[in-house]
């Protein structure tokens, strides 16, 4: 089984670490292990069960509790719809490589997040890649949805918010999707590991799990609850499909850290102390790119509602290049547009940490000034 080699990632592996500014980065700046529990107010206890605690595999399909979390992120899904997962990347892993046979069709964007193509590739599927257009505000073209649909196509694939453009849907833009979805029996994949941020009232706020019965959502704590370093992700679909994920999940995983399992549990009680800190920090980003782009020539944005921005540039100067010599000469960490086949352009990241954000910026602005 041949794979492509996942751009972003071998870029972030590659790079991450040697700038001062890192504007990039994707998920909601991460609390330190002391920092989030003291917000919990769990310290005391958290550590104490944790010297007590046996590190046996725990509950292997992750603890009944974490599910029933889980469950109140939704507002239909029980715990027979949910399989735990070690980040929403294995969780949408294991949902290709479930729901994916040679020769099938699959519908995705780009650009997007290159994993569930280039894995769905892998396995022998044809996959039909729809260019969201930046001039459209990186929006569904449903005409062109529809044209693209077969005899063969199982599922539609989309990131809502989307990476790295930070497209959402309207209400009416996710019941189009649906309907289509409907009408031609398909899947609806949807990776929501970004979801829950912005109150925009224009964009559908809800996951798409309790306005369909073939959808397939992914999610975890890494992105809007700015946690990647618990792995902590699932999968919520219909219990017939879940029940498929839990056989193979034998196979991908076993089970997830249990001292992961018990502190996710605890996050999700009491999501909303993180979720505003996290919300937070993204409007006053959002406010501050808001200010900083009317003064910088060089620079343009459609401002889509999600966190990740793809901001164009108009120098022209591949992206790649351009990232290399912004690193080197300013400091400042991007994720070019080649990573996502779309040049000209740089991922910029509206939960980093808001003072990293401004100076990164400020810098950044400097660093154009060569280019009047
Ligand atoms: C759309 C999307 N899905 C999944 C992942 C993986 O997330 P996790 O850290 O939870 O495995 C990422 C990470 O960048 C992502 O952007």
């Amino acid at each position: 089984m041949k794979i492509s080699p996942f751009k972003v990632e071998i870029w972030m592996n590659e790079h991450e670490n040697d700038g001062i500014y890192n504007l990039t980065e994707s998920c909601v700046s991460p609390l330190k292990m002391g920092e989030l529990l003291e917000l919990l107010d769990i310290k005391e206890k958290y550590l104490s069960d944790l010297l007590d605690m046996k590190l046996d595999y725990g509950d292997i399909n992750g603890s009944d509790e974490l599910k029933k979390q889980i469950c109140q992120l939704y507002e239909t899904a029980e715990p027979c719809n949910i399989a735990i997962a070690q980040g929403a990347i294995n969780a949408n892993e294991m949902t290709i490589m479930e729901l994916i046979e040679p020769n099938d069709e699959m519908i995705t964007f780009t650009p997007g997040y290159q994993q569930v193509s280039s894995l769905a590739e892998s396995l022998g599927a044809k996959v039909i890649e729809l260019e969201l257009k930046e001039e459209k505000g990186w929006q569904v073209d449903f005409d062109e949805l529809e044209k693209a649909i077969t005899d063969k196509t199982k599922v539609i694939c989309v990131t809502l918010p989307n990476n790295p453009t930070g497209t959402m849907l309207s209400t009416q833009a996710c019941v189009r999707l649906i309907e289509i979805a409907e009408r031609h029996d398909l899947y609806l994949f949807v990776d929501e590991v970004y979801r829950s941020l912005y109150a925009d009232r224009f964009c559908y706020q809800g996951s798409l799990f309790d306005l369909y019965d073939k959808a397939i959502i992914t999610s975890g704590l890494s992105k809007s609850f700015g946690l990647p370093g618990l792995r902590l992700g699932w999968i919520v679909g219909p219990k017939a499909f879940i029940d498929r994920i839990i056989y193979r999940r034998d196979y991908h995983i076993i089970s997830i850290s249990k001292m992961n399992d018990v502190l996710a549990v605890e996050v999700l009680k009491q999501k909303e102390k993180i979720l505003s800190r996290n919300r937070d920090i993204c409007l006053k980003n959002r406010a501050y790119l808001e200010e900083w782009i009317k003064h910088e020539r060089h620079i343009t944005n459609s401002f889509t509602s999600g966190t990740t921005q793809l901001i164009r540039y108009d120098m022209k100067i591949p992206s790649e290049e351009l990232s290399l010599r912004v690193q080197k000469e300013a400091g400042i960490f991007f994720v070019p547009g080649s990573c996502f086949d779309c040049e000209y352009h740089l991922r910029l990241g509206g939960g980093i940490d808001p003072v990293i954000f401004q100076n990164g910026l400020n810098v950044f602005s400097n660093w154009l000034r060569q280019f009047d």
